[in-house]
């Protein structure tokens, strides 16, 4: 493919938000996002760093599609992310994942550690249920989980 996987070009998610003033409460604007553009390449990985509330958290929902932009336009893989439709939007949510910061609020604490992870696999409607439990302790092994581990509930581990 030529050009980057990923392009954000001026970026832009502007919140009305209520401010207290005496008595009044006066409508403000909070420039979460502002003039952001990066390219993250194939097999490039890319930080995003910088103090608390500069905006990252709202730039990565942008991109998984979990926001609209107010202005600007981010593509993968040259197609603009937010006009997505049908097959290709279904690929773009296959292609591009979020792992979140707080375990215990993104996982369930009613599945087993097996569930958690096919479960996309199984949304997705790749692979057989057999070849999917092998990805699946194929995956723990990966991150130096014993395969036992599938059989326990988010709770049962340390938080690290
Ligand atoms: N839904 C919202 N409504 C109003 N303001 C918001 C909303 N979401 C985020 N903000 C504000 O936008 C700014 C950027 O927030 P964001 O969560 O993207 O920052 P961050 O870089 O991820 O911060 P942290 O490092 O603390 O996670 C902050 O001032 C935040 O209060
Ligand atoms: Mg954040």
């Amino acid at each position: 493919m030529s050009g980057p996987l990923l392009s954000v070009r001026s970026l832009a998610r502007h919140f009305r938000v209520k401010r207290r003033q005496g008595l009044w409460r006066r409508s403000a604007t909070v420039k979460a996002v502002d003039d952001v553009s990066f390219e993250v390449g194939e097999a490039e990985t890319f930080g995003l760093v910088g103090e608390s509330g500069c905006g990252k958290t709202t730039t990565s929902r942008m991109v998984l599609r979990l926001e609209r932009p107010d202005g600007g336009e981010i593509r993968f893989a040259g197609a603009d992310v937010h006009t997505l439709r049908g097959q290709a939007l279904f690929g773009y949510r296959l292609a591009v994942q979020a792992v979140f910061q707080d375990p215990y609020s993104s996982l369930s604490p009613r599945m087993r550690v097996r569930n958690i992870v096919t479960e996309p696999m199984d949304a997705g409607g790749q692979q057989a249920p057999r070849a999917r439990a092998d990805a699946a302790r194929r995956l723990l092994g990966l991150v130096g989980l014993r395969p036992d581990a599938a059989d326990l509930y988010p709770h049962e581990f340390s938080g690290g």
